[in-house]
């Protein structure tokens, strides 16, 4: 029993430093599944992954196989993937068309795409006089308390009660403002697949790497040289002596100094979210980039455009699942499978109404990072299992998040790290803090 063992969960947590049993003790991994993630705000996919109706998207919830289906009333339902009769999971696949109706592969009942019981086989004939009534809501498939669409993208927690999500997400709804709002249509539209990793590590180690300016200087040199190397390579063959800028975004991780990380901010906020802010801000002048730009003086007016592109966001985690980076059009859902194990989606979208070459650029972008062909993400993955590999061992008891400690600066219910902090820990003490709140039950 995890109260037998640990008592008091709360001694596990300190301002600047955490046990390390919180990451590999499954008794607490448990405790996690029910008190946060089947509690809170858990973003389920974008609602053009299921554009037609009957079209549905399988996504996991805490421990909860859940399904995203588009109604045949236009609506986005979130449903437990599962039949009400014996249990079978209503659909195996990842992705699908439910046709007008979902059909159980084992005794066909059906259900309509909110999850209405529609029939069953010989109803009459073999239910009459038993205590089965065709009228209980135990006979639909059970939907998720809560579902809210903020700008196309769809979130759904398994509480009946809470804030809502605008409440939740805070100033963290930044992330899909600053995403939607750099299309010249104001929507995007995802990009059908996504990588699919699954880490051995877990799902805390990813989210405090995000926020992590420290550790792209040092983990992702070796990649990063290796693509300056290359930008100079090609450079060298052009006309005007310039590399795709893809290159220079990669490249950047070994031309930036570590001292020039201290340079950004993060900002922490409530419920344990946090954005990064700065790091590259580029306004490129390319003749892309122009093309682009016009477009978007059209739809906005410059003034308004000049707004658009002037916020400077680098990365914005919203706990406890997932992870944007805006003005690449990229997130990363973080979906825990057990204390050892999690698998992140990592999808791409596309603004709607941008030239091509702008999609095309920021998908070059996205496979240097995130492909299996990548280093990137091999470094960063080696040291998660690391971490929990080290993490599990008797040679140490605490994890430190001591970076620039005390030197935070609390206001508006916010804590702001000091000019030339970029590297503190704080996003990982402001998560932890979170975590702690949650876990008090
Ligand atoms: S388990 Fe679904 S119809 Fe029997
Ligand atoms: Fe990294």
């Amino acid at each position: 029993m995890l109260q037998e063992r640990i008592p008091d969960l709360t001694k596990y947590v300190e301002p600047d430093r955490v046990r390390r049993e919180v990451y590999t003790d499954p008794g607490i991994f448990e405790l996690e599944m029910q008190r946060i993630h089947e509690r809170v705000w858990i973003y389920c996919g974008h609602e053009s992954q299921v554009p037609k109706a009957g079209d549905y998207y399988a996504v996991q919830i805490g421990r909860q196989p859940m399904l995203m289906v588009r109604g045949s009333d236009g609506k986005v339902h979130v449903l437990y993937n599962r039949c009400p009769h014996r249990g079978n999971m209503m659909c195996g696949d990842r992705k699908g068309n439910a046709g007008e109706f979902f059909r159980c592969s084992y005794h066909a009942w059906t259900f309509q795409h909110d999850g209405k019981l529609r029939s069953i086989p010989m109803m009459d004939s073999g239910y009459a006089g038993t205590p089965l009534n065709k009228e209980s809501p135990e006979l639909c498939m059970k939907p998720a308390p809560r579902v809210e669409n903020y700008r196309g993208f769809v979130f759904s927690s398994l509480a009946k009660d809470g804030p809502s999500l605008k409440e939740f997400l805070g100033k963290a709804i930044v992330a899909f403002d600053d995403m939607c709002d750099r299309a010249p249509e104001g929507e995007v539209e995802i990009v059908p697949n996504c990588f699919r990793v699954i880490q051995h590590s877990n799902w805390k180690i990813f989210l405090e790497n995000q926020l992590d300016a420290l550790h792209p200087s040092v983990t992702h040199q070796s990649t990063g040289r290796a693509a300056h190397e290359v930008e100079k390579e090609i450079a060298k063959k052009t006309k005007k002596g310039e590399a795709p800028l893809s290159y220079h975004m990669l490249s950047a991780f070994a031309t930036v100094t570590i001292d020039k990380w201290d340079n950004f901010q993060t900002l922490n906020y409530p419920y344990g979210h946090c954005i990064l802010t700065g790091y590259m801000g580029l306004r490129p002048q390319d003749p892309d980039t122009l093309a682009y730009d016009k477009v978007m003086i059209k739809a906005y007016g410059r003034k308004r455009f000049e707004e658009i592109v002037s916020v400077n966001i680098h990365h914005v985690l919203i706990y406890p699942g997932l992870s944007v980076q805006s003005p690449l059009q990229q997130l990363r859902a973080v979906r825990p499978l057990g204390v050892d194990r999690t698998l992140t989606e990592i999808w791409h979208f596309r603004l709607k109404g941008a030239p091509e070459p702008i999609y095309r650029r920021s998908l070059a972008y996205y496979n240097l990072v995130n492909s299996p062909a990548t280093l990137v993400n091999a470094d960063d993955l080696e040291n998660f299992w690391k971490c929990h590999q080290g993490l599990s061992s008797d040679g140490g008891d605490w994890v430190s998040f001591a970076r620039h400690f005390g030197r935070d600066i609390e206001k508006d219910g916010m804590v702001e790290t000091a000019p030339n902090c970029g590297t503190s820990e704080a996003p990982m003490r402001n998560q932890m803090k979170a975590w702690a709140e949650y876990m008090r039950g």
